[in-house]
């Protein structure tokens, strides 16, 4: 479809756009709907509307395709690295061996975070949760690392940052959650290697560095780095319309992503795996309870808004889930468990009607168990996973001629104009 199409309102008619995307996807394009109307469009939750025109990722919902910069996830789980991939999201382009050579010493450089953020990490109350930790202390490195003068310099600086110090922080905030010693990144090792030995060496057990975990890391982290215009996405394009700094806008992304109905949901389906394992292994009732409509109870790393087919990136970390468990030699019940509560909900009239299948989320804890990652730090690996996606949408957003504060408009619902009524009256 292309051209325009019409819409009559009491009796006029006015034509609107047609923008078609480079897979065929088609909008209205409806920016001048109430200048020309008077009406504007209502949408709850936006499920029917499109943010803004990307050229970053590419989703196909009932096909279950997922490609970053045109390349399938599939492909770039198999072949990149998590610093490769961040920059082909991030440029555009792939790097050459010189570039990504000159990304990794800069990430070296960038690794450190300042000493007194450790005081900050220490006056957290011990049960804080990582998420709340991670989504402060990013907004808090603006004020350690104030504006330089040209945008240009700013924003690379301000990346490379970003991206650098993420691990440190996600690690520090463990160790010091534990009363542990800090652990200082290496210079010796490869960013994710670096961020598992910053969790897991102590001064009395080195941690030994496992070059198939660092593959499994680099994976789970590459099939989390972008995934177009989600949740916690669009509070990052949202809240950097304002022109705030990229440290607070991915603040925000952080506290969005936190939510059980998006990425806090790894850690969700691991708490309802040990309830299910604690009620005696009955995944039926889960089943039943989730298909009960006066239950809150939802199948949790089940359903998702795009995805009518099974989720790529579940499909490679179930599968990793058995490579990473065979290779340390690990036997989780949950993750049996899980397998045979997907094979029942996958064969279930409910699921198959409302197109409910694994998503990102159903296999990823087992994985995260098994590398030694605490629970409430699963969805720290999942923002750490997404900040280079967030990064390239953002300065998209920035680049976008179209650009402009985002501010929806609403439709009033509430009382009439009425006069204050004085307490006596009350
Ligand atoms: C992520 O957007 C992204 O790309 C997100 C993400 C990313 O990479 O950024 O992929 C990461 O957030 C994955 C999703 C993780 N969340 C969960 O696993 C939580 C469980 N899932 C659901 O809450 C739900 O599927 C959502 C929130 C993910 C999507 O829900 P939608 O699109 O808003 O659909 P809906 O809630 O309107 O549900 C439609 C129907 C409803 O039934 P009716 O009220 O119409 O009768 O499907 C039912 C729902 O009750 N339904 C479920 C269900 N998911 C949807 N019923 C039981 N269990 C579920 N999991």
């Amino acid at each position: 479809m292309t051209g325009n199409v019409k819409i009559v309102i009491n009796g006029d008619t006015y034509e609107l756009p047609v923008v078609v995307g480079t897979e065929g996807e088609t909008a209205i394009d409806i920016g001048r709907l109430r200048q020309m109307t008077g009406l504007i469009a209502l949408d709850p939750g936006y499920a029917n509307t499109g943010s803004c025109k990307s050229s970053i990722t590419f989703m196909d919902g009932e096909k279950g395709i997922l490609r970053y910069r045109g390349i399938p996830v599939e492909e770039l789980a198999e072949h990149s690295s998590f610093i490769e991939t961040s920059y082909l999201l991030i440029n555009g382009v792939l790097p050459t061996k010189e570039q990504l050579n000159q990304v990794s010493m800069l990430f070296n450089d960038h690794s450190l975070v300042h000493e007194d953020m450790q005081i900050f990490y220490q006056n957290f109350p011990r049960g804080s949760h990582p998420m709340g930790i991670l989504s402060s202390m990013v907004n808090a490195l603006r004020s350690f690392y104030p504006e330089l003068q040209t945008i240009e310099e700013e924003i690379n600086i301000t990346v490379t940052r970003l991206l650098s110090k993420v691990r440190t922080m996600a690690a520090m905030s463990y160790k010091i959650s534990r009363g542990h010693k800090v652990v200082y990144p290496r210079p010796d090792l490869s960013y994710c290697a670096n961020f598992l030995n910053m969790m897991f060496d102590t001064p009395v057990r080195p941690y030994d560095i496992d070059e198939d975990l660092v593959k499994a890391l680099n994976t789970f982290w590459i099939l989390h780095a972008d995934h177009e215009q989600n949740c916690s996405t669009s509070a990052v394009r949202l809240v950097g319309s304002g022109r705030v700094n990229l440290y607070a806008a991915i603040s925000a992304g952080i506290a969005a992503l936190w939510g059980p109905l998006h990425g806090g949901a790894n850690q969700a389906v691991i708490e309802m795996l040990s309830e299910i394992q604690e009620d005696g292994g009955n995944y039926q009732r889960a089943i039943a309870r989730a298909k009960d409509k006066k239950d809150p109870f939802r199948l949790m790393g089940f359903g998702h808004r795009v995805y009518k087919a099974y989720d790529p990136r579940a499909k490679i970390i179930k599968k990793m889930c058995d490579q990473v468990l065979l290779k340390l030699k690990i036997a989780d019940p949950l993750l049996d468990l899980a397998k045979e509560l997907e094979e029942a909900a996958l064969k279930d009239d409910y699921f198959i009607e409302y197109n409910l299948y694994p998503n990102v989320d159903f296999y990823s804890g087992i994985v995260l168990r098994a590398m030694g990652i605490p629970t409430n730090m699963f969805t720290v690996m999942f923002a750490i996973g997404r900040l280079p996606g967030w990064i390239a949408q953002w300065k998209e957003s920035i680049d976008d001629p179209d650009w402009k504060l985002s501010r929806p408009r609403q439709i009033y619902t509430g009382s009439g104009k009425k006069r204050y009524t004085p307490m006596d009256e009350r």
